[in-house]
Parts: structure tokens; C-alpha cells; sequence
């Protein structure tokens, strides 16, 4: 795994946007993003949006497919997953709605919808640069602790702290989902590229085990480091726990000239 450790939350999401935007470049507009709701990546997105606009990354053909969904929510429900990816990456990115696609939480047949997300997946070629957050409890996706490391699209039972962690977005911890569909660990593992970003000190342990930990269903995010191309993104609070932080540090000082990032 690539670490690399930012002075800010800000910065995070311009070096997450500049790692894309390079990867992105030989692929062409009509790369495929894989993105996630949460308020990590709204700056990463958001900087994805400024360089698009400013010519310097073409995202005229690109499609994205969220990460996961709530169960139960409408599409028009301000935290419905839909409305989300809506404000933070179709509108922004001004991608067309057509090729922005988020799991139906709402389908009256869910393991259907779940069956269809992959087909949708695999039937545009795989997600090109997939983008995630990460839990305090190590999740990513909806992948809470114990998923298993293969797993594939589709319902899961949020764990209680998730339900904690996100009440924050609804009245109250009652109208939080108790259900959601998520890709699956493996849906994510065929990703071709993964951004991780991630800020703030309730995410140091989520990261340490994630990047340094065992790989265990209990660190579902550990499993990225089986992953080839994953780089993880943290601020210096989120690295607060990382033991070879010097480590990281020295190695991205150190970049050859063709790896670097002019950010
Ligand atoms: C949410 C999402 C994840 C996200 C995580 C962290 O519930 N399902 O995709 O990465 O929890 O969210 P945040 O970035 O707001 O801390």
C-alpha cells in the first residue's frame, strides 16, 4: 500500500484528486469512478470537480457507481445515498445522470437489485479508480466487521456503531437504517485502482489496523492489502497510530520524478 500522510484535511483531498487525475489520464474521459458517500471524500471530489473545470482532467464520459445505500430510504430523501452522490459528484462533476449509479435501496426485490449492480458493474468493464472512506470501526463500503473478504453486492445489517457514527445526519439514532446494500469486499478488490482518504483522529485506529494490522474480517478495510494498487490518504490526525509513519513520510519526500505529484 502507498501511504501518504498530508498536513491537513484539505490537502488530503488535493492529493487524493491529483493521485485520480493521474491515474485517470491514459484511461480517458470515460473512465469509471467508484465513489463514496461519508465527508471524507467530499474534498477529494470537490478538487476532482476543479480540475475538470479547469480543463486539466476530462470526465466527459465518465460514469461512477456509489459505493452502497441505505434500505428503506427514498431516492429523494435528503440522506439517501442517491441524493448524496447527486450533490457531492453528479452535479459537481457535471456528469450525466444516466451513468451515475447508486444500489435501489428501494427495490421491492433487493437481492435482485443487488444481482443487477454487479451486472451493471462488470457490463461498463470494472471501476477504473474507486474511491472509499472508512469507518471508525474499519468498514468500507457497508462491509462492517466480519464481512466476508469475498464478498459481493449485497444486504447487510449495519453494526451499531455505524448507526451511532451516522445519527449525526438524521434526527435521531431511531431514523437511522438498520439495513443497506453495499458492494461487496470483493466487488471492491476488482477495482483496478483504490483511493482511501481519510481525516481526523477517530479514524488513527481504523487506519492503523486497515494499513498495518492483520487482514481479518474484523478490519474489513485490512483486506486492501492484498489490493496492488491501493493508496491511502490521511491527514497527520488519521495517522496518529500508524507505527512506521516516519517511514511513509520518508518514502513519499523521496518519490522519483515520475511518480510524484505536482500538488
Ligand atoms: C459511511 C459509509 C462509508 C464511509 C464511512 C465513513 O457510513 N457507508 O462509505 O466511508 O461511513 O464516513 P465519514 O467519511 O463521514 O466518516
Amino acid at each position: 500500500m502507498e501511504v501518504i500522510i498530508c498536513p491537513s484535511a484539505q490537502r488530503v483531498g488535493e492529493v487524493a484528486a491529483a493521485k485520480a487525475a493521474r491515474i485517470a489520464a491514459p484511461i480517458g474521459p470515460d473512465v469509471v469512478l467508484g465513489v463514496a458517500t461519508g465527508s471524507s471524500p467530499v474534498q477529494t471530489f470537490a478538487e476532482l470537480a476543479r480540475l475538470a473545470d479547469a480543463g486539466e482532467l476530462d470526465l466527459s464520459g465518465a460514469s461512477a457507481f456509489a459505493l452502497d445505500e441505505y434500505v428503506g430510504i427514498p431516492e429523494g430523501h435528503p440522506e439517501s445515498y442517491h441524493e448524496i452522490i447527486r450533490k457531492t459528484v453528479t452535479e459537481p462533476m457535471h456528469l450525466d445522470p444516466a451513468r451515475v449509479h447508486v444500489p435501489n435501496g428501494f427495490a421491492d426485490d433487493l437481492a435482485a437489485a443487488c444481482l443487477a449492480y454487479e451486472d451493471a458493474i462488470r457490463a461498463v468493464g470494472g471501476v477504473d479508480i474507486q474511491f472509499l472512506g472508512v469507518g471508525t470501526n474499519g468498514h468500507i463500503g457497508f462491509n462492517e466487521p466480519t464481512s466476508s473478504l469475498s464478498s459481493r453486492t449485497r444486504i447487510k445489517t449495519l453494526a451499531a456503531r455505524t448507526r451511532e457514527d451516522n445519527a449525526r445526519f438524521f434526527d435521531s439514532i431511531d431514523d437511522v437504517p438498520k439495513h443497506c446494500l453495499t458492494q461487496g469486499l470483493g466487488t471492491i478488490m476488482d477495482a483496478r485502482n483504490v483511493i482511501l482518504v481519510a481525516t481526523g483522529t477517530s479514524k488513527a485506529h481504523a487506519i492503523a489496523q486497515v494499513v498495518e494490522g492483520p487482514v481479518t474480517a474484523m478490519y474489513p478495510g485490512s483486506v486492501l492489502q492484498f489490493h496492488p494498487h491501493a493508496t491511502i490518504v490521511v491527514d497527520e490526525e488519521a495517522a496518529g497510530e500508524l507505527a512506521l509513519a516516519d517511514y511513509y513520510r520518508e518514502t513519499y519526500a523521496n518519490l522519483p520524478d515520475w511518480q510524484r505529484l505536482d500538488v
